[in-house]
């Protein structure tokens, strides 16, 4: 629980605290929190389960946490481990000597969303003569891409996914590409499901069309190699396919660095040039920045260097079989509970569910979950495809599937027992009726407050410096998610903007 009277006043105390004081008070916010480590969370976390790593990831951390990579001659250790970075992801993802992609480079980023915000800036920026540039995707792919296309006013040509492969027509794609289009994108595998995209087939497509194919090996990148070395049956997605001309794979996912590692790799540097900003026609430093960022901290490269370093090759193999019996183990779990159906055949490391006709409702069941200390995610439905529950699986999940079995048959009879979430009628009509331009303020308060969100809204709890109240979010989820479901997606977006900028508010009292 948030603890108001430690943070009431802001975070700038008047005369600074006691070291152990500002640590503890660190320490209750987190408390607050789900929790990070012990395989009960399937979503946002990475966890291996491997004793010492955290310390040593943290030692590493605070070694380089105040180097700039805004100048890479001023240290050259970063540049160094970045260049490491890089060599690694490029060898996972079959370049590098030997290899049919000899030349590949990279940059390291700060995530996923900035790697492939890079991606597309370098595709656009390749084509300076084409006045209004567009990318194709899947509709399966990653929203990043949306918010790429979004900041660098690309234009985004959505292509829909099989409601039973989950996956792309290559041929849908190929009629998508239009003289404008600069870049053609697929995942390997997809966020939601977890499938892999025919690649092979999609990047060539690309290439007959003279076009740039990104691989948005994000989330799959560090284990769909290794899962193939086990025996699985993983189609080629990597520098191995000819027409793929860069590929992204997060470290801060299932190479477990702490967040803030991403890298982006190009098959060779004439592709990555694009993809810079130089800036010398002010009076400062000259600047050249490879990625987003310009002043940025060497503490997460430190931290995914001595990872990489201290796992080595074996280490994840290994983690990879783990995940792999685990994501196995959760899948029977799946299979086991009549009213339950996975969505796909599990490939990689999610497992993703549904409901079967008559079965729970899958928003109450979350809950249900929850209750029971297993924190998985509501997936809304769309464009033909149902609500779903996703689980990202890492390996510290392997030793709770036992577990896991149980408490998913229990929460599914307390989900039928409790019934469908019903929308109260006035929501309900709201809802129906409202589009995102005929949102209003009050609308929104009154909207929120229906559904339990945060304190009231703004101006509910001004002037005294008050935090949030009693907490911003419910206790149970299920009201909001089925009337975010309800709401077609433009709806939702802008009622999650209004939501989460309730939540967002300055504490402004003085304290102490
Ligand atoms: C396939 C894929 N691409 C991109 C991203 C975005 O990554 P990040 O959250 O690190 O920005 C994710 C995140 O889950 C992902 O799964």
């Amino acid at each position: 629980m948030i603890d108001e009277s430690r943070v009431a006043g802001g975070a700038l105390s008047p005369d600074g605290v006691a070291a152990d004081v500002a640590l503890a008070e660190v320490r209750r916010l987190r408390a607050g929190d789900r929790p990070t480590h012990g395989g009960r969370l399937f979503a946002y976390v990475y966890d291996p389960a491997v004793p010492g790593l955290d310390e040593l990831a943290a030692a590493a951390h605070r070694e380089s946490a105040h180097v700039n990579g805004l100048d890479p001659t001023a240290f050259p250790s970063l540049l160094a481990m970045e260049n490491a970075l890089v060599g690694a992801a490029g060898r996972v993802l079959g370049g590098g000597p030997g290899t049919t992609a000899p030349d590949v480079v990279g940059s390291v980023t700060s995530g996923g969303t900035e790697s492939l915000i890079l991606a597309v800036k370098a595709a656009r920026d390749a084509h300076p003569e084409i006045a209004a540039p567009r990318i194709v995707v899947p509709s399966s792919a990653h929203a990043a891409f949306a918010k790429a296309a979004h900041y660098l006013r690309v234009a985004l040509d959505v292509v829909p996914v099989s409601v039973d492969t989950l996956r792309p027509d290559p041929a849908a794609l190929a009629a998508a590409i239009r003289p404008e289009t600069v870049l053609v994108a697929c995942s390997a595998p997809s966020y939601a499901h977890g499938v892999v995209d025919p690649v092979a087939e999609i990047a060539a497509v690309a290439a007959d069309a003279g076009v740039r194919c990104h691989v948005d090996a994000c989330f799959g990148g560090w284990t769909l190699p290794y899962l193939r070395r086990l025996g699985e049956p993983v189609p080629a997605f990597d520098f191995s396919v000819p027409g793929v001309t860069s590929i992204s794979v997060d470290l801060h996912k299932y190479a477990y660095a702490p967040k803030g590692v991403s890298v982006l790799l190009h098959r060779d540097a004439a592709l990555r040039a694009p993809q810079y900003f130089a800036y010398a026609d002010w009076p400062g430093y000259t600047m050249i920045n490879p990625v987003i960022a310009s002043t940025r901290s060497g503490g997460p490269i430190a931290a995914a260097y001595a990872t990489l370093r201290h796992l080595g090759d074996a280490g994840y193999l290994r983690l990879a079989a783990v995940t792999r019996d685990a994501v196995a183990g959760l899948a029977d779990a799946v299979r086991a509970v009549d009213g339950l159906r996975l969505l796909a055949e599990p490939e990689s490391t999610v497992v993703c569910f549904t409901a079967t006709e008559g079965g729970p409702d899958l928003f109450v069941l979350v809950d249900e979950l929850t209750a029971r200390g297993w924190h998985t995610q509501p997936q809304l439905s769309y464009a033909g495809l149902p609500a779903s529950v996703h689980l990202t699986v890492t390996a510290s999940v392997a030793p709770r599937v036992a577990e896991f079995g149980p408490d998913l048959a229990a929460a599914v009879e307390a989900a039928h027992a409790a019934g469908p979430v019903r929308l109260p009628a006035e929501l309900a009509a709201l809802v129906g009726a409202l589009t995102p331009e005929a949102l209003t303020p009050d609308l929104v308060v009154g909207l929120a407050a229906g559904l339990g969100l945060g304190d009231g809204g703004p101006g509910a709890g001004d002037g005294g410096g008050d935090g949030p109240g009693a907490g911003p979010l419910p206790e149970r989820m299920a009201l909001v998610n089925t009337l975010l479901d309800a709401a077609p997606p433009a709806l939702r977006e802008r009622l999650l903007v209004e939501f989460v900028g309730l939540l967002q508010r300055p504490t402004w009292g003085s304290e102490d």
